[in-house]
Parts: structure tokens; C-alpha cells; sequence
């Protein structure tokens, strides 16, 4: 088994400095981190990426280097000015935005691009000198984009995956981007690119066609003399994880002000990182709409909003963040009471004991975001429910993960009115309904899990691996050419087949601008003297 170099921009463990110097090492949050942190424990793996803090001290990052080597990581330090341009700002205010149709939001800044390209850059000077010939190296996400064709161009022979967690928009959208050419040279460096659904792959597709020329024939695209494989693979969740969490009676986290909660109301629960994609201030809006038109709900419902703080350094974030806070205030202050806070909003992570628990008592999730690549908070939901069986999904169209849980109730994130139906539906439906409806759910979660995920991809990307090895020419030895002359020589008859395009002459975009130049010419002339 090949061992996986696995790059992302972020770390399953992000560093926190506190105002003592003292590093502290948290579980990231967000689907990639926790997603690819449930992969089997017994492949052999080395991950690769930013620890998300800036060090500067060569001692203080030798002595991280060491602490993340024992868990299987390596970090790749980045500079204020990176955080600040590459991250901050190409990542998350250009790319961001605009692969999630935020078009009003991106960031048009040619700075910004040059430190994301010195960045890809630093990113491969890490990883290149590590990368061993069989290794399978698989890249993620829209931070690395450029990487696939930085790390081919030292490695030619690797194996290289991309994978996407957000969408890929479509092409009217990503055509607007100045570096549109540069962005899809870089991702198609790798062998094998995947999308969590079959929209993005066919809008990744229509880009490669549209801005670079590159037709596809069932996903397979001629680049240069390789072949690049263009696939769905739908990212799951560590099914029992969610379904079976430990309930270690003796843990120091005390979640019983959770289970007091929904002893005495019905529990509708949000959680999300901070983040405009998430619909977080149209879900509010539908929530009060609903306690407006609904008074007989009111003290027998409570909204518990999770938002885990995101980027905060971003103008857009800070904004939403002060939305949030405010709407959530109108909320409160409108229709609570002495007796009744009806939303409990809390702005920070959770640890995994309260997450379980929220999940697993919650009657109804609303996890309605305006645009999302997959969203994994909502199979995780769905999973919790394994033991008692009760529980309803309300669950945003634009998500990838709607896609595969078509028994939710599905809602369009931007119609308040249609949310609102969905709410009352969800508090209204029979036990028998939510069971059937999560039994459906559940059997796929279970089946296309994540270690199902990563095995798809990676078998496909060793499969291609050994296709490319079995195509690759074969070099005549001495002996086996002196006879194929000599035979060549006797013959009374001769047909000689060539291939032309991509053989002969690399492949262009434009067939018939492709002329033999005088190498080829001389070659063609050359074996024709030789049946002399
Ligand atoms: N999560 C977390 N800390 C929290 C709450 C949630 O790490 O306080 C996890 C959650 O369990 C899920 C991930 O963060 O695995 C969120 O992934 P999702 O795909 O839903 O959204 P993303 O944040 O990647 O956009
Ligand atoms: C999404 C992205 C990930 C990212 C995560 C958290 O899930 O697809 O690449 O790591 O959000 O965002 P952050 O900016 O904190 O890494």
C-alpha cells in the first residue's frame, strides 16, 4: 500500500497563542478538518499543512515541528503578509465568495493573487523534497489550487489528487475571474480531480472547455501527454462516531443543561461556523416569522443557534457577526419572556460531547445554508439519531449533501415563507414518519461513509496510477531493435501505421493548426531510407 501525502491549508490541530506565549493546540473546525481526521488510523499518512497561527520564532516552530510529527503532521509556516494576502484575502475574499455565487463580495486584487501563487509556491518547496516516488499524494481545497501542476512539475511520475470541498460554480460565474486560465493550469497538474456532486463536475467541466479548450470524453481529459480523470465522489461522515458516541458518565464536559433544556421544551437547533454561505440571518428570520404567526408554540420552543467564530479577521464576517448578534436580540427581546429565552445562542465551538448531545436531542435541525459544497453537519444529525429514532432534518437545497438525503424536508434557504411551512411541518410530524424518514437517511450514511469516501478516491486514483504506468512507451532494447531492422529490411511489403495526434504532434487545441515540424520530418524521412 502506497503511503498518502495528504496537503491541505489547514491542520486537524490549529494553534492558539495565548497573551502569555503559551501555545495551545485545538481540534480545528469545519467538514475537511474533521472529515479527513476520521480516516483509517492504520494507512500510512503523513498530512501536510498551516498550524494557523503565525511563529516566527525558529525555536518555538522546531518545537512544533516535533509535537505535530508524532501525530503524523508537518506544518507549513505562513508570514502575517501570507495570512493576511494569501489567506485572508485570494482564499477567502476572491475564491471563496465567488465559487459560492457571492459574486458581490469577491475581491478583484492582483496582490492578493501573487502572494496565493508564492504561497501554492511555499507549499510545494515543503512538500517536494518529501515526496517519494509510489507515494499518492491527494491536495485539498480551493486554497491549493495552483499545487497539483507545482508538485507535477518536479514529479512528474507521481500520482496527484485534487479534491474540492466547496462547489465549483458555473461557467458564466468562474469566467468573470481575471486568473481564470492560471487556476485551472494549476488543478490540472493532478491525475485525478474530485467534486462532491455531479453540478460541480459538470460546471468544472464546461470550464475546462469553455476557457482552456479541453474536451472531456466521460469526465477523461487529454492535458499535454496525460490523462486527467474528472469524478463525483460525495464526501461522508464517520457514520458510527455519530451513531454511537462514547456517553462516559465520568467526563469532566457537563452537558446537563442541555438535557434540563429539552426536558421542558422542543429543542430546534443551528449550528454552523460564522460565515454569510450559511443563510444563519434568513434562518432567524424564518424562526421569528414563525413564532410571529404561531403563538401556540410559544414556551414549548427553543432555537439553540451554535455559530463557531470563522475568519474573523474578514470584513464581511465582522459584519454578519454583528447581523447575528442583533437579530437574535430582536428575537429574544420580542417574544421572550421571565419564563422563556426562545433562542439560546452561544458564539463558540462545542466540544464533541455537547455537539452529540445537541444533535441527539434536538426534535428538529435546521441546517438551511445559501450555498454549500456539502455540508456534513447535516449527515452527522441524521446519524445521532441512530438509537431513539426521532428527529427531522430541514435541510437547504443549495447544499451538496441534498443530494444524497432526499428524505429531508427540503427547503429553498431564501424564502422565509417556505422555511417557515417547514419548521411547523417538522414539530407536527408522527414518530412513525421521522422514523421512516431517518431509516432511509441512515442506511446510506452508514454504506458511503467516509472511509468509503476516501477509499473510492484513492483506488481510483492507484488504478490510474497503474493505467498510466502500462501506456507509458517501452523502450526497444538493442537486440529487439537490430532484429526489427533487420526484418523491416527483408520485407517485400511494408505498412507502416502512425499515430498523428498526441503521438507524432502534441494535442492543440485547434486540430488543423497542428503541422509537422522538421524533427518529425526528418524522422519520416529518415525510415524511409532505411527500406533502402
Ligand atoms: N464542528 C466543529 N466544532 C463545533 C461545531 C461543529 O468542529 O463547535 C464540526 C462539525 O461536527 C462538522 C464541521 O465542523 O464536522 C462542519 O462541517 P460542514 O461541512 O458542515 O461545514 P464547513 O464548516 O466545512 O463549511
Ligand atoms: C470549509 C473549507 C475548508 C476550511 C473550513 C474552515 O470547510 O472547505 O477548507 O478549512 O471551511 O475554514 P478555515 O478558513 O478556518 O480553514
Amino acid at each position: 500500500m502506497s503511503r498518502i501525502v495528504i496537503v491541505s491549508n489547514r491542520l486537524p490541530i490549529t494553534i492558539k497563542k495565548t497573551a502569555e506565549n503559551e501555545l495551545i493546540y485545538y481540534p480545528s473546525a469545519g467538514g475537511l478538518a474533521t472529515g479527513l481526521n476520521s480516516l483509517d488510523e492504520s494507512l500510512d499518512k503523513i498530512w501536510i499543512g498551516w498550524p494557523g497561527q503565525e511563529i516566527t520564532d525558529e525555536w518555538e516552530r522546531e518545537s512544533i515541528r516535533q509535537d505535530l510529527s508524532n501525530r503524523g503532521l508537518a506544518p507549513v509556516f505562513l508570514t502575517r503578509q501570507d495570512i493576511i494576502l494569501y489567506y485572508e484575502g485570494f482564499s477567502n475574499k476572491t475564491l471563496w465568495p465567488h465559487f459560492h455565487y457571492f459574486t458581490q463580495y469577491t475581491d478583484y486584487n492582483d496582490a492578493t493573487w501573487e502572494s496565493y501563487q508564492n504561497v501554492n509556491q511555499k507549499f510545494a518547496d515543503v512538500i517536494n523534497p518529501l515526496i517519494k516516488p509510489d507515494d499518492l499524494v491527494w491536495v485539498h481545497d480551493y486554497q491549493l489550487i495552483l499545487l497539483p501542476a507545482m508538485i507535477r512539475a518536479v514529479h512528474p511520475n507521481v500520482s496527484i489528487g485534487f479534491f474540492l470541498h466547496i462547489p465549483f460554480p458555473s461557467y458564466e460565474i468562474f469566467r468573470i475571474l481575471p486568473w481564470r486560465e492560471a487556476l485551472l493550469d494549476g488543478v490540472l497538474g493532478a491525475d485525478l480531480i474530485g467534486f462532491h456532486t455531479f453540478d460541480y463536475m459538470r460546471h468544472f467541466l464546461s470550464a475546462a472547455y469553455r476557457v482552456s479548450g479541453y474536451e472531456h470524453n466521460f469526465g477523461k481529459l487529454n492535458v499535454g501527454n496525460r490523462v486527467v480523470n474528472v469524478d463525483v465522489f460525495p464526501m461522508g461522515i464517520d457514520y458510527e462516531k455519530y451513531a454511537f458516541p462514547d456517553k462516559d458518565e465520568n467526563s469532566a464536559d457537563d452537558t446537563s443543561f442541555i438535557e434540563k433544556l429539552a426536558l421542558h421544551q422542543r429543542i430546534l437547533l443551528s449550528i454552523d461556523r460564522l460565515d454569510y454561505t450559511k443563510g444563519i440571518p434568513q434562518r432567524i428570520k424564518a424562526y421569528s416569522q414563525f413564532l410571529e404567526n404561531h403563538p401556540e408554540y410559544h414556551r414549548k420552543v427553543c432555537m439553540v443557534m451554535i455559530v463557531v467564530p470563522s475568519r474573523d479577521q474578514v470584513d464581511q464576517y465582522q459584519e454578519l457577526k454583528h447581523q447575528v448578534d442583533e437579530l437574535c436580540g430582536i428575537v429574544n427581546s420580542t417574544y421572550g419572556g421571565f419564563d422563556w429565552t426562545p433562542m439560546r445562542y452561544l458564539y463558540r465551538s462545542v466540544n464533541f460531547r455537547e455537539l452529540t448531545t445537541l444533535y441527539r436531542l434536538s426534535e428538529v435541525a435546521m441546517i438551511t445554508p445559501i450555498r454549500d459544497g456539502m455540508n456534513l453537519v447535516a449527515k452527522e444529525y441524521v446519524a445521532s439519531k441512530e438509537e431513539n429514532k426521532k428527529g427531522v432534518l430541514v435541510l437547504s437545497e443549495m447544499a451538496g449533501a441534498a443530494n444524497e438525503l432526499l428524505e429531508a424536508i427540503l427547503i429553498n434557504p431564501m424564502d422565509v415563507n417556505d422555511m417557515e411551512k417547514a419548521i411547523v411541518t417538522a414539530l407536527d410530524m408522527s414518530e412513525e414518519e421521522q422514523a421512516l424518514r431517518l431509516d432511509k437517511m441512515q442506511k446510506k450514511l452508514k454504506k458511503y461513509d467516509v472511509k468509503h469516501w476516501a477509499n473510492t478516491f484513492m483506488n481510483e486514483q492507484i488504478r490510474l496510477t497503474n493505467a498510466r504506468k502500462e501506456s507509458q512507451t517501452n523502450v526497444l532494447n538493442e537486440e529487439e531493435e537490430t532484429s526489427l531492422i533487420a526484418a523491416y529490411r527483408q520485407a517485400q511489403n511494408r505498412l507502416i501505421v502512425l499515430d498523428y495526434d498526441g503521438t507524432l504532434m502534441n494535442f492543440h487545441v485547434d486540430p488543423q493548426a497542428v503541422v509537422p515540424d522538421e524533427m518529425l520530418i526528418d524522422i519520416l524521412t529518415r525510415i524511409k531510407k532505411y527500406g533502402r
